[in-house]
């Protein structure tokens, strides 16, 4: 087996010396691995939600036109990786082989399934057949392999999970764990997007950490979605509101919290320019957390900048230490919560 680099840099076609992630196109040829990869049957691919609903809104809403674009991207690519969002997603396998120079070194035997927890945007794949697009949660079963990088995380999928499950809330494992971590008791949190996959884990978890003394506001695009997130009860306050009207959800939230505003905002919209109303509701002390793939820098900076504000903006790490095992124990301890997810994505 010829010998591979630990982030993959072998992998990349051009332009070279750049992270798989960056690169525009990666050799996605499976038929001979390197001794530190590992391959994987590829079952379920799960589309970044911002990614999918750009494919989406391309095609349409026609299937065979979404097949085409995301065939389109594979070929031209060798990785999903969207070439406007710029963002992939993850996928559900089973590990078909294993690098000899990982073999012994790893918790992973050949036949485990598992979900890849690095993004679509830097993982090789071959998609040889679309079998069947789930448009409502974002998910695409294929026939086709994927190649793991020695750096690349993975969770095994655990036996008292439905799988699809597992899958949808790993994707977004990085929210609730980073909200566990930044959330104080008596905070007021702000979730955009409250209503949506991250943004339900988001408000159990920060629920569970402001404690009793705090606040959780959270902010749905649709009726359907806050009575659902009235019904599992983990907010102080839910209204629908549209997060591109910054002046609107301002005035709200300066409403629902005596002009004070927000410690913590947490954005998981799937649409751009929401940086505004993410900004002027959080306190000039407080902390913007930009989970959002739509998000630009440039409009949240500048955006900032224009109407004074001191805010700390942090960019959504997809990765924190512990995000899987944070996410997965939500679903765990929460039976209501569980349903909704098993009901909306299982
Ligand atoms: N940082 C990372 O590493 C990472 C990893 C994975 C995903 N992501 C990103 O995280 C975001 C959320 O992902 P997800 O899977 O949780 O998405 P999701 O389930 O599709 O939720 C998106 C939510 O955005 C809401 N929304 C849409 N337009 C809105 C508007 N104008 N005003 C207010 N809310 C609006 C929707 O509200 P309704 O339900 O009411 O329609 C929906 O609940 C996406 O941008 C995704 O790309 C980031």
């Amino acid at each position: 087996m010829k010998q591979g680099d630990k982030y993959g840099l072998h992998r990349v076609i051009k332009p070279k010396g750049v992270l798989p992630q960056p690169a525009d196109k990666l050799d996605n040829n499976m038929d001979e691995i390197y001794d530190n990869e590992i391959l994987i049957d590829v079952l379920t691919l799960n589309i970044d939600s911002a990614s999918f609903t750009q494919i989406y809104e391309q095609a349409g809403g026609n299937e065979e036109k979404i097949a085409e674009i995301m065939l389109d991207i594979v070929e031209k690519q060798g990785k999903h990786r969207n070439p406007v969002t710029g963002s992939g997603g993850m996928l559900l396998g089973v590990v078909e082989k294993i690098g000899d120079a990982l073999k012994g070194k790893i918790d992973l035997k050949e036949g485990d399934k598992i979900a890849t927890l690095v993004s679509l945007s830097l993982t090789p794949l071959r998609i040889d057949k679309i079998k069947e697009i789930r448009s409502d949660v974002d998910q695409v079963d294929i026939d086709g392999k994927a190649i793991l990088f020695e750096s690349g995380i993975y969770a095994k999928i655990p036996e008292d999970l439905p799988e699809k499950l597992a899958l949808s809330a790993l994707d977004v494992a990085g929210a609730p764990a980073q909200t566990a971590k930044l959330v104080k008791p008596g905070d007021t949190v702000f979730i955009i997007g409250a209503g949506g996959k991250s943004g339900m884990l988001c408000c159990y978890e920060a629920r569970k950490r402001t404690g009793v003394t705090g606040k959780v506001i959270g902010l749905c695009y649709s009726q359907s979605s806050a009575d659902r997130l009235v019904k599992l009860g983990f907010c102080d306050e839910v209204f629908v509101g549209d997060a591109t009207q910054p002046i609107p959800v301002m005035k709200t939230v300066s409403e629902l919290t005596n002009g004070e505003m927000c410690d913590i905002t947490i954005n998981n919209v799937n649409i751009p320019d929401t940086e505004m109303a993410s900004v002027l509701c959080t306190k000039d002390t407080g902390i913007v957390y930009f989970f959002s793939m739509a998000t630009s820098f440039t409009k949240a900076a500048l955006g900032a900048e224009g109407v004074g504000s001191d805010v700390t903006m942090l960019i959504g790490n997809g990765y924190t230490k512990g995000h899987a095992e944070i996410t997965l124990q939500e679903l765990r301890e929460n039976d209501q919560l569980r349903e909704v997810f098993t009901e909306l994505y299982a």
